[in-house]
Order: structure tokens, then sequence, then C-alpha cells
């Protein structure tokens, strides 16, 4: 099973067949705000697929989350406030997106019986290392407010499948590069070397597909990427 041709599609749903299997079957919608980092004409080459379907609106919005997500199989949540400059100059539009928003995604699935919900968190929840790596059970320890508001939304999403038994899985991968990625996202802080690790755009929309339908719920994973 493969996802469709979009690599950095926000959410997506299952409504005709739960993955892996019908992969003929499943139909994607995208649910973007269309911040100034959205762009829509990055969606250009599915624009046609007869199984995509596009909706601009607000994961804080209730209105439109009752209106798309019934039929839904699964969501895997992208969408965020996400630049680490930003956060620092205004941080109130973090914590809505990630905060609340995520909260309000997460209640508009239980209300509507979607199953599995991925929440794509960051490695920045741990916060900075000087060498070595984290595991799943380091504490998090986030240095930005576009950090700690990823922090709560990735602890909201685990306590969902504490509290009510909700299929989530999170990612916290490291950094992403590839096509149509925002410009801003592309300068590297301090001498270069604070992200020393990454992936491309294509390993996690893979590895969010694999995780999406296979991985367990209620676990957090430090990795994007599907095994090879
Ligand atoms: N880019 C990376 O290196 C990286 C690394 C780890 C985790 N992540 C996570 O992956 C996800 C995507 O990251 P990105 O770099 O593509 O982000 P981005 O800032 O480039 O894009 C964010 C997208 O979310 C949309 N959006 C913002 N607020 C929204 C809202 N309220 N409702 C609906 N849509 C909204 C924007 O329009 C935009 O299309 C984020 O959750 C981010 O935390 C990214």
């Amino acid at each position: 099973m493969s996802l469709p041709a979009s690599l950095r599609v926000r959410h997506v749903s299952f409504p005709h067949a739960k993955p892996p299997e019908g992969a003929h079957d499943i139909r994607i919608t995208v649910l973007d705000k269309l911040t100034y980092a959205g762009v829509r004409e990055n969606l250009d080459p599915v624009a046609d697929h007869p199984r995509y379907s596009f909706v601009q609106g607000d994961v804080c919005d209730d209105v439109v989350l009752d209106r798309v997500l019934p039929g839904h199989d699964a969501i895997v949540h992208f969408a965020a406030e996400t630049h680490v400059d930003r956060s620092i100059v205004g941080s109130a539009p973090f914590a809505t997106t990630n905060v609340l928003g995520t909260q309000l995604l997460l209640d508009a699935a239980r209300r509507h019986g979607v199953g599995r919900f991925l929440h794509v968190s960051t490695d920045e929840v741990y916060g900075s290392i000087p060498v070595g790596s984290w595991s799943e059970a380091t504490p998090l320890a986030p240095n930005s407010p576009y950090a700690a508001a990823k922090a709560g939304s990735d602890l909201l999403a685990l306590a969902a499948h504490r509290t009510h038994g909700m299929d989530v899985v999170v990612t916290r991968c490291s950094n992403n590069y590839g096509p149509y990625q925002f410009p801003e996202k592309v300068p590297l802080y301090g001498d270069g070397r604070m992200y020393a690790t990454g992936c491309t755009y294509r390993t996690t929309a893979a590895g969010s597909h694999w995780r999406c339908a296979t991985a367990r719920p209620g676990r957090s994973t430090t990795s994007a990427a599907a095994p090879s």
C-alpha cells in the first residue's frame, strides 16, 4: 500500500478500507487552513485524482470538523504552527493550533468514531542534546514555545488513548527536508550542527503511513521511518 503522490498531506483518512489492505479503495481528505505556511499548489499533482479531496479549514473549528470527519477511518495529524522563530516572537497561535487544535481534533475523532489517530509530533519535545540520542522513555524537556506546544499536544494525544482508549500513535521524528519545503524552514541554527539528523519528506510520509497501518496504540516513537 502506498500513499498518493502528495508528500505533505495534513490529514489522511481511509473511509473505504482499513490500511494495509485495500489500497485501491483508499480515499484521502486533506484538511488544511492554508496559513502563510500552506501552499495549495503543492497538491496540484493530485488535484484531479478521484480519491483525493481538499477542504480548507481550521482544526480549531468544530463546525468544520463535524462536517469533514464522518465516514473517515483514520487521521494523520500534521497540521501545526511550526516555525520556532515565529513561536518566540508570538506564542499564542502555537498554543491555539497545536494544543487546542489537537484536543478539538481528538474530541471530534472520538465523537465521529474515527479509528486510528496518528499524531505527528517532533523530536524537539525532548529539548537539545549535545551528543547521543533520545529514547521514547526520555523525559520531555522542550525549549521553545513551538516545542512546548508540540509536547502539550503529544501528551494530550497519548492521554486520549489512556483515558478514552482511543487508537492513538505518536511519532517524534527529527527534521524533514525535501521538495515543496517552505523556504523559512531551510536555514539551520547555530553553526549548523544543531540539527545533525533528518529525513526526507518521502521517508516521513512512508513512515507515517506504515505506522498508521501497523503501530500499537498508545505508543510514541522517535523514528518516522518505516523499517526497510
Ligand atoms: N518539518 C520538520 O522538519 C518537522 C520535524 C518533526 C515534526 N514535524 C511536524 O510535522 C508537521 C508538519 O510540519 P511542516 O514542517 O510541514 O509544517 P509547515 O509549517 O510547513 O506546514 C504546516 C501546515 O499546517 C497548516 N495549518 C496550520 N495551522 C492550521 C490549522 N489551525 N488548521 C489546519 N491547518 C493548519 C498550514 O496551512 C500548513 O499547510 C507539524 O506537526 C510539525 O510539528 C515537522
